[in-house]
């Protein structure tokens, strides 16, 4: 007798969907990593902040945003009047992708495959969450989210659509202010980034 073949139950909810991803295999970036950083936030959330991937204090403590780049973005949403309890803070790809140089684990960005086989659990995220906005935190996520590569510099502030057909503010990643050098340009920067938090938050 040919066995009928079951269905592999399908997550509906955000608990469950978490639950199914903290098995993921279905690229190598699972292996390197401490564990899966999933999404966190309520059931639903008007807003959602899409990050590139977690970090490596992200990778350890098991949540997205908690490093520095995650002070920076607590401070910024912080300025812009957004509960970061009120919406779901994410990432494109969900593993800490490292190269390993002596004792330290140097952050290495992922490549579009590894975003496309991510995108698999964004857009379960997506449609679970049913934000009435998305805020794409730097390229990887305006790739992740509108399938299409995105020059920050010159779109940021701009709605896109994802594909899902959600719309889509576009601002800078928070680890960019890290890296600015210059005062001013960082002084400067970082006031356009809480004017798009603003923006996103005035717009929901
Ligand atoms: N950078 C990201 O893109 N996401 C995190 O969760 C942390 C740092």
């Amino acid at each position: 007798m040919i066995e009928k073949e079951t269905a592999a139950p399908v997550a509906d909810t955000l608990q469950s969907l978490r639950a199914e991803a903290a098995r993921c295999r279905r690229c190598p970036l699972s292996g390197p990593a401490t564990q899966i950083v999933f999404g966190d936030g309520p059931e639903r959330a008007k807003l959602m902040f899409v990050g590139e991937q977690p970090g490596d204090q992200e990778d350890m403590q098991g949540h997205p945003f908690v490093g520095p780049a995650g002070q920076i973005f607590n401070a910024a949403l912080h300025e812009a009047g957004i509960d970061r309890a009120q919406a779901y803070v994410t990432n494109a790809v969900k593993h800490f992708k490292f190269k390993q140089e002596g004792q330290r684990r140097i952050h290495d960005r992922p490549n579009v495959g590894e975003i496309n086989h991510c995108r698999w659990w964004l857009k379960r995220e997506i449609e679970m969450v049913q934000p009435d906005l998305i805020v794409a935190l730097g390229a990887t996520a305006a790739r992740s989210l509108t399938g299409k590569n995105v020059a920050i510099s010159a779109r940021r502030g701009e709605m896109l659509e994802s594909m899902e057909g959600v719309p889509v503010l576009i601002t800078i990643h928070p680890s960019y202010l890290l890296r600015l050098s210059d005062a001013e340009a960082a002084a400067r920067e970082r006031r356009n980034f809480v004017a798009d938090l603003s923006q996103a938050h005035e717009t929901i």
